[in-house]
């Protein structure tokens, strides 16, 4: 790539799904393909960027890049102590990973068995069990609000936004209110509907900023160009 616009850019990259164990063999998941976040990792060490690819569960060959580290991570709480560690010398941070919101309060040391548990006349209990849920935390705010407290490194923090709109509200403004909620620098938005964007190559997407400079959009096109628009806007905000 012509442009080495990030040279010697740290750049951390979440990108796939997260699994939130049940017991040894089950989990809950999501479609997440990891192809967009696998996308802005490669794009951005072709332009020089010493890149961290936090990867999820993924449907798609990691990178074989010799400026591109991968770590795996399973469940939220794995992503967010592998970044608790990286977001020190970051510069960047894009967080595309679908993380789950919630995960099983309990995590069964054994396989789950049809019969799990003794029923009311001391037989073995026929009855479904009931997944007990609790909220993971978010990430994205999280490592927005650390940012400002620890001072000294102060990473550029770019999250993802999938929107469907509703009736009262469409994509972009309910974008524009999730930015200001969680306080990154970007937000990359989907319009997601059923069968779009997940798991396909081709993305559309809004880069909404958070100092209020315009919008701007990419796509229908490769999750590669899009990462090159993305790259774009962090390439010339990290400049100023
Ligand atoms: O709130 P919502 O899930 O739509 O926000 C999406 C963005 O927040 C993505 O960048 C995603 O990686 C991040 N996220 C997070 N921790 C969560 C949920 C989402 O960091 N628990």
């Amino acid at each position: 790539d012509p442009r080495q616009d990030l040279d010697g850019v740290v750049v951390v990259v979440s990108a796939g799904g997260t699994r939130e164990a049940l017991d040894p063999v089950r989990y809950l998941g999501n479609r997440s393909s990891g192809k967009q976040g696998v996308a802005i990792a490669e794009a951005a060490a072709a332009r020089g960027a010493d890149v961290v690819l936090v990867a999820g569960a993924v449907d798609i060959r990691l990178p074989d890049h010799p400026r591109i580290v991968t770590r795996r991570i399973e469940s939220a709480l794995d992503l967010q102590a592998q970044l608790a560690d990286l977001s020190k010398d970051a510069d960047v941070i894009i967080m595309a990973a679908a993380v789950a919101d919630f995960r099983p309060r309990h995590v069964a040391t054994a396989k789950i068995k049809k019969t799990h548990g003794q029923g009311a006349d001391g037989g073995p209990d026929e009855s479904a069990p009931t997944i007990e849920l609790v909220r993971n935390p978010d990430i994205l705010a999280e490592l927005v609000r650390e940012r400002h407290r620890q001072g000294g490194q102060v990473p550029y923090i770019v999250g993802f936004a999938a929107e469907t709109g509703d009736a009262e509200h469409s994509v972009l403004e309910l974008a524009q209110d999730k930015l200001r909620r969680k306080g990154c620098d970007l937000l990359v938005v989907n319009q997601v509907g059923v069968g779009v964007t997940f798991g396909q190559d081709d993305n559309t997407v809004t880069i909404l900023r958070r100092d209020g400079g315009a919008p701007v959009t990419a796509g229908p096109t490769t999750k590669t160009r899009v990462s090159h628009a993305l790259l774009d806007v962090i390439a010339t905000e990290l400049r100023r």
